[in-house]
């Protein structure tokens, strides 16, 4: 993509369009190995600063993280540790955020992108995409749990029922069970409180899947990788609960 010297400097990681501007103006940058001091020159590669070649940033970003525990999604430092701590610097350059959160205490699946668009089509309440979670749990859970989940479920503080959803219960021993449990909207604290209005306590709380795409087993916590096209058609594509 060519762009404005400045701009692509910017970009590239070299601070503010001014920061990039004094560099220019200081003539220690050079495009195709001439000194050039107007920063409104259009370029997409050959650049350098004081003699060493300046990688251009990618166009933007569609990238999965299995998000450990105890990270904030969230740029508010009074939460830290955040996402922004576990991310390269392009990330926060490029504008690119997660597509919907998890809280702290969740681990899995997050879309990170730059992509509107994309971050739209996959939080977007009227769209519906499916998000799978692993729940660890304590608590006797109502008989009718499951039937609640499918109904739909008046959660405190809202006026409207939560949309159908699906629990499955492993036959549970001892105090912590475990349970699978497809959502298709994203309330707040959602799954914990869903488990909680039919008397389960979340112990641990982990999205595996999104859509009909799976966490790469091998991707571990606190990785990230890039998408490709293939895998978000995979993230976007419905699946019945
Ligand atoms: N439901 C929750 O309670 N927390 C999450 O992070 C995601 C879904």
């Amino acid at each position: 993509m060519a762009e404005r010297l400045d701009a692509f400097l910017s970009r590239a990681g070299f601070g503010s369009r001014r920061d990039a501007k004094a560099l220019i103006k200081a003539g220690r940058v050079m495009v195709n190995g001439i000194n050039v001091k107007d920063p409104g020159v259009s370029v997409s590669s050959g650049v350098s600063v004081d003699s060493k070649p300046v990688e251009p940033a990618p166009d933007g970003l569609w990238v999965i993280l299995n998000k450990p525990i105890g990270i904030a999604c969230s740029h508010d430092p009074t939460e830290a540790p955040l996402l922004d701590e576990l991310l390269p610097p392009v990330f926060r350059r490029l504008g690119a955020e997660p597509a919907g959160r998890l809280d702290r205490d969740t681990s899995g699946l997050l879309v990170i992108t730059s992509d509107g668009a994309l971050i739209q089509r996959l939080t977007h309440p009227k769209r519906h995409v499916t998000k799978r979670y692993q729940v660890v749990f304590e608590g006797t859970l109502a008989e009718d749990a499951v039937d609640r989940f499918k109904n739909g479920i008046l959660l405190d503080g809202e006026d409207e029922i939560t949309r159908p959803a699906r629990i499955e219960v492993e036959s549970g021993v001892g105090q912590s069970q475990h349970a699978t449990i497809w959502l298709r909207e994203g309330r707040y604290h959602q799954v914990r409180r869903m488990l909680a209005a039919v008397g389960g306590k979340v112990v641990a709380l982990h999205r595996d899947r999104v859509g009909a795409f799976d966490l790469p087993s091998d991707l571990r916590p606190g990785e990230f990788r890039d998408l490709s096209e293939k895998e978000i058609e995979l993230l976007l594509s419905d699946e019945a609960t």
